[in-house]
């Protein structure tokens, strides 16, 4: 395997320069990436390394049911009657202390179907293309720019405002013009989301931080009443108003998508972004632009970042012949799912185990799978559209749910 493009003197010693190259710049990439889940969430990155030797499931004192193995993960996330979001430890559970009980019951009920059936079209691939370029194509026409020019830029910042674009758009609020109103809703989804690090051992939340919680959903939600009642059909907030799911269910869906739609789609690219550096392979790329799908795929598998799914056990059944009993809680470690078949490699085709198991699976599988695609296929190409980039310096987030880069300065090689 190799990931250099320069012309090489005699066959033997060319292949083991590329063998040595191409370890050290993965144990570069790799250090880079276990510095930041060190440095972002200290409880996640101890979860991950004792997790690593358990096996495909395993039950862990306090946790609950443990489970690394991708095709066992899926076979969890498929199964609906045995498998909930609703109860202690699903995601729906922590929903439902702040929302109330119409929150929890639309995880698992009609409406949820019914509301992505309805708003399926709003997150095709053309869609998302569409979304993309309307709330951030202007944006990356500058970052471009500015590179062009010989300057530095912080991709970590940009996907952080480009995030904040995203979601404001696609739900139908107001547009506004500076960047530090986006960066206001990014840093409000990001507080909301830190609340939820204490609850990997339960989803109960005190009532201190639920309090908490509602001041800030206060402010990420307070354009949404205006919005319900004006925002156009192409929006979520449109297409709730025309479903007739009420303001409340509509703020709670608004929140939701703050969360689900920035940490992670800011992350999974400025991640991509450095993986791609720092192994090297941003030249394989640049010699063949047709690996650009294979790069972002590998970027989302070795970032994963949603690298932990929770699910209540809502009746007794069978995971790689263990019995789990209604009541416990399955915590689904899909890094370590993910990153299982190996390092960042551009040349690496689909892993069947797998699939695209960094936005789920089953009947909550990403919505914005296409988007976030999408998003860090337009920045590769706006950072390679000088050639090589190099990154002069970086700086993890600390005390975030989802670790990524507070700063990530790129500028052309
Ligand atoms: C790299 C970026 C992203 C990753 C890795 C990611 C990952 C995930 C995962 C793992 C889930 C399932 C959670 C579960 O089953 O408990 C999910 C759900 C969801 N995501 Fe994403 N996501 C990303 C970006 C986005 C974006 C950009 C949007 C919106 C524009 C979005 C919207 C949603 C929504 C609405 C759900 C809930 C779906 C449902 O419950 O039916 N996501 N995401």
């Amino acid at each position: 395997m190799s990931h250099s493009t320069r012309p090489c003197p005699p066959a033997l010693t060319c292949t083991i320069i590329h063998v040595t190259t191409t370890r050290t710049r993965t144990g570069h990439a790799e250090r880079h990436e276990a510095r930041l889940l060190w440095a972002g969430n200290r409880g996640l990155y101890a979860l991950l390394q004792a997790a690593r030797h358990t096996g495909p499931i395993a039950r862990v004192p306090r946790l609950g049911w443990v489970v690394t193995d991708p095709v066992l993960a899926r076979q969890v996330l498929n199964d609906h009657a045995a498998f909930g979001m609703a109860g202690e430890g699903g995601v729906g559970h922590l929903w439902s202390q702040l929302f109330g009980d119409e929150m929890a019951a639309f995880f698992g009920g009609a409406r949820h179907a019914e509301l992505r059936t309805g708003a399926r079209d709003l997150f095709t691939e053309a869609s998302a293309r569409t979304l993309v370029e309307r709330s951030q194509g202007a944006h990356y026409r500058a970052l471009a720019a500015h590179l062009k020019a010989g300057e530095t830029i912080d991709v970590a910042d940009a996907t952080r405002v480009l995030a904040g674009r995203l979601v404001s758009d696609v739900l139908g609020l107001p547009n506004r013009t500076d960047d530090d109103a986006y960066r206001q809703v990014f840093a409000s989804g990001e507080r909301l989301a830190a609340l939820a690090m204490g609850t990997t051992a339960s989803t109960e939340l005190a009532d201190d931080v639920i309090q908490q919680a509602r001041t800030i959903v206060e402010g990420i939600t307070a354009n949404v009443p205006d919005a319900y009642l004006t925002a156009g059909p192409d929006t979520i907030l449109g297409r709730c108003r025309e479903m007739g799911l009420g303001l409340p269910l509509a703020r709670g869906l608004a929140t939701l998508l703050v969360i689900a739609g920035t940490e992670t789609g800011a992350s999974g690219t400025s991640r991509t972004v450095a993986l791609l550096h720092d192994t090297g392979q941003q030249h394989d790329l640049l010699a063949d632009p047709a690996l650009m799908e294979n790069a972002v795929r590998e970027g989302l598998r070795v970032s994963t970042p949603a690298p932990v799914i929770g699910r209540h056990v809502a009746r007794d059944t069978t995971v790689g012949g263990r019995s789990l009993r209604a009541g416990e809680r399955v915590l689904l470690l899909t890094y370590l799912a993910d990153n299982g078949v190996g390092p960042f490699d551009v040349h690496r085709e689909y892993v069947p185990e797998t699939r695209q198991l960094w936005f789920g699976g089953g009947r909550h599988l990403c919505l914005g799978a296409a988007v976030a695609r999408t998003q860090i296929t337009r920045m590769l190409e706006t950072l390679l559209v000088t050639g090589p980039y190099r990154i002069p310096s970086r700086r993890p987030a600390r005390g975030v749910l989802v670790p990524t880069y507070a700063s990530l300065r790129v500028a052309a090689a």
